[in-house]
């Protein structure tokens, strides 16, 4: 897709350069900045068309992993990854890394060092990695780091997260130039895993709610549509923020439309709203149905889990009572009242495995997307089970 296809925020990205690069006294954004929205909204969009460029523009090296890029590779190897492209690209860094001690010499003019000696336990450790390209380009170093949460589900990715604590701290020592690190997520309580314990890589790490694509975006999305009739931004942006500042939901909307040619132009407006609605209402039906086809204990499981929150301890006695609370609320008849453990343990394997949970490597659950709790709560399945 070409830039011209993006709306483009660039007062946003020049106020998030200034609070990425330019620390003030006593700001925890050394520490890392997270940035936050729901999902579908525009983040990693935004991340690449609009952050990455003002930071350039700005003086900084970037970096960009995106730990969904591929899922079938480990989130730490991304990482890994990230960093040794940034200095395979740089034929002095390599030569310079090359003659590093410990490494074999290598012949004069001719680099030979290989990229692969970087990683975790490795020659050439993540933080000597970024000490010499800090080194050779004398630039602030900008990491983003797409769907961070990812990271935390694997040993190796909350390896990776640690050592680039160990970076970053190295980095931003006054020897260095500085390395930030920008982690993008959607989901709020997933991040505030990675930030909030003392043991955790972000401890203190600021919290940014990235704002929702606005009214601007819907003018520039109206002029650009090219239907038969054009449609009213007023009225389109109303139709966006109730479907929840999804951008592609008006797309397929507007596809509807094109495709369909037996709707005349004086009718496009109200078709463009229905379709709209369909495309928002027919997301939620998928994901009700796969909560309908739960078991009564995945069901309770869930439900409990959606109600206690961030509290959310699975196999604490108190937890095993609002389960058998859940069954009964659903007025469910069982045959075996009383739940156990291996019981807990197979319907959060199976709720995983519906995506409906998620789960960290050290054993924390969490409900995949807020969207599941707000429909739950929609349906009264959450009450008294706190
Ligand atoms: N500034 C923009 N201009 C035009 N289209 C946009 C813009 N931002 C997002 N979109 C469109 O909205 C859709 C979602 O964008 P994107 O993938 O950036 O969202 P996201 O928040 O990163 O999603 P996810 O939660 O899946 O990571 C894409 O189809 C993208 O093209
Ligand atoms: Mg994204």
């Amino acid at each position: 897709m070409s830039q011209k296809n993006f709306y483009r925020r660039r007062t946003l990205a020049a106020r998030l350069t200034k609070l990425i690069t330019q620390v003030a006294v006593g700001s925890a954004a050394a520490s890392g900045v997270f940035l936050t929205a729901p999902r579908r909204t525009g983040k990693s969009t935004f991340a690449r068309e609009d952050l990455r460029p003002a930071l350039e523009e700005a003086g900084a090296i970037v970096l960009y992993a995106d730990l969904w890029k591929d899922p079938t590779k480990d989130p730490g190897a991304v990482i890994v990854e990230t960093v040794r492209e940034a200095i395979g690209c740089d034929e002095k860094l390599m030569s310079r890394l090359a003659i590093a001690p410990g490494l074999e010499a290598v012949s004069v003019g001719r680099v030979s060092f290989n990229v692969n000696n970087i990683g975790l336990g490795k020659e050439i450790g993540l933080t000597k990695a970024f000490e010499a390209l800090s080194d050779e380009a004398k630039k602030l170093i900008v990491l983003i780091i797409d769907e961070t949460q990812h990271a935390i589900t694997t040993d190796e990715g909350v390896a990776a997260l640690f050592a680039l604590k160990a970076a970053r701290d190295e980095l931003n020592s006054s020897k260095h130039y500085g390395l930030r690190i920008v982690c993008i997520g959607s989901n709020q309580n997933k991040l505030a895993m990675l930030r909030n314990s003392s043991e955790e890589a972000f401890f203190g790490a600021s919290m940014v709610q990235l704002p929702m694509l606005d009214k601007d975006f819907v003018d520039w999305y109206c002029k650009g549509l090219d239907l038969p009739h054009d449609l009213y931004p007023f009225d389109v942006f109303q139709l966006f923020q109730e479907s929840g500042y999804r951008p592609e939901i008006l797309s397929a909307a507007a596809d509807g439309i094109r495709f369909d040619l037996t709707v005349g132009p004086k009718a496009i407006l109200v078709r463009f709203a229905e379709l709209v609605r369909a495309q928002a209402e027919a997301l939620n039906a998928s994901l009700k149905m796969v909560i309908h086809s739960l078991t009564p204990i995945q069901s309770a499981v869930i439900c409990v889990m959606g109600a206690k929150g961030e509290g959310f301890a699975p196999f604490e006695s108190s937890t095993m009572e609002l389960y058998a609370k859940a069954i009964a609320n659903a007025g469910i008849a069982t045959s075996e009242p009383r739940i156990e453990v291996p019981d807990v343990q197979l319907a959060l394997m199976a709720l995983q495995e519906r995506k409906l949970v998620w789960k960290t490597s050290r054993g924390v659950y969490t409900i995949e997307e807020q969207v599941i709790v707000d429909l739950l709560r929609e349906d009264g399945l959450l009450d008294d089970l706190v």
